[in-house]
């Protein structure tokens, strides 16, 4: 079993199918942002405090009002069928069993009903062209007790992944988008030329999505309210007014506009701006307990984590590796001389 939540992503490439290895770690364009996002995770430094009396710091917080055993939730991930055949609902019981919130993905590969039994939920939500089809969606995350609704606002088009177009990249007949059963399933499925999923994403997603429709988002749900995809200050704070309980800052993994700052880049400007007011988590790099623990100095209340617990779900061993992040995170703040997170927020950081 690797021995750290990095280890997980080359024990998990020995055994993947290359296209679905290339999925999963792909970035958009020439990755010029997947590569930014650890690059400014690495040349962050904290400075640890000495001889706080601290035996065994306390990681628990509350995001969103879900009480959390560890700053951070399972980031939405599409088509989680593609790295094991229990997909979301083996990964869901991992968050669960580890105590922290799983985010059902709208594109799912298992219905979302399902997984939310599972585990303690959120459901993220993308803006569709059939607006009765995104209606149903929140109605039915509701109806199945997710505690909140993401909202990702980063996704007009998906960006262009090469790698892949290269490969032609299709999903294979036994893993489908459960929640979107429409008209456009099929494009899914049609190795043409290209990226099907990104074929897929051109004929369901609406790109024309507005902070019209995301009042229009607001109306239709009590649920805490989390735009995910958020990396300038002016659309924190616009956030703010049209209703929005939270933020993720987030450039979506280098998956979506390269040329994008790294997400740890954009956040100290973002918590300026609305940090006091609005729960403020932050995704895109996190490979360690250390890095938890850096997000969390420049101002996060709490991270997403995303390809390191597919790579472990293609394992089929998605609770070590939270298992894992959990001893990481807290010997990071054994090490740096933090009793809880609040300490940990008041850590001083800087740049290489
Ligand atoms: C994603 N991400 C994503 N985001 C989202 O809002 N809805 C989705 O369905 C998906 N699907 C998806 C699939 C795969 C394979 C990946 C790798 C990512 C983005 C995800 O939620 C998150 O923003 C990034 O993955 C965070 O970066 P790291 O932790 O993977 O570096």
């Amino acid at each position: 079993m690797p021995e750290t939540l990095a280890g997980y992503e080359p024990a998990a490439a020995a055994v993947l199918p290359a296209a679905v290895r290339d999925f999963v770690a792909g970035g958009s364009g020439a990755e010029l942002t997947l590569h930014r996002n650890r690059a400014a995770l690495d040349a962050i430094t904290v400075t640890p405090r000495i001889l706080g009396a601290v035996d065994q710091p306390k990681t628990t917080t509350k995001l969103l009002r879900t009480p959390c055993a560890l700053p951070l939730a399972v980031a939405p991930m599409a088509y989680q069928k593609l790295l094991h055949p229990e997909g979301e609902l083996l990964l869901a019981a991992a968050a669960a069993a580890a105590g922290v919130p799983y985010v059902i993905s709208t594109l799912s590969s298992t219905p979302l009903e399902k997984i939310a039994a599972a585990a303690p939920s959120w459901f993220q939500l993308y803006w569709l062209r059939d607006r009765n089809l995104v209606g149903a969606l929140i109605d039915r995350a509701t109806e199945a007790g997710c505690h909140a609704l993401m909202v990702t606002v980063d996704v007009p088009i998906m960006g262009q992944r090469l790698r892949d177009v290269r490969n032609g990249f299709a999903l294979p007949p036994e893993v489908i988008a459960a929640n979107l059963v429409d008209k456009y399933t099929e494009a899914h499925k049609t190795p043409g030329t290209g990226s099907a999923i990104a074929a897929h994403t051109a004929l369901a997603f609406d790109p024309a999505f507005s902070w019209r429709d995301l009042e229009w988002i607001r109306r239709r749900t009590d649920l805490p309210l989390v735009l995910k995809g958020i990396l300038d200050p002016r659309d924190a704070l616009t956030a703010l007014d049209a209703g929005a309980d939270g933020l993720v800052v987030s450039n979506h993994g280098g998956r979506q506009f390269d040329g994008a700052p790294a997400a740890i880049d954009a956040l100290s400007s973002v918590i300026d701006a609305v940090g006091n007011e609005m729960t403020v988590l932050l995704d895109s790099g996190i490979r360690s307990g250390a890095d938890i623990v850096k997000a969390l100095a420049r101002g996060a209340h709490g991270v997403l984590v995303g390809r390191p617990l597919l790579w472990a779900l293609a394992l089929g061993v998605p609770a070590d590796a939270l298992t894992t992040l959990g001893r990481e995170l807290r010997d990071a703040m054994l090490l740096a001389g933090c009793a809880d997170l609040t300490a940990v927020a008041d850590l001083i950081t800087g740049r290489d």
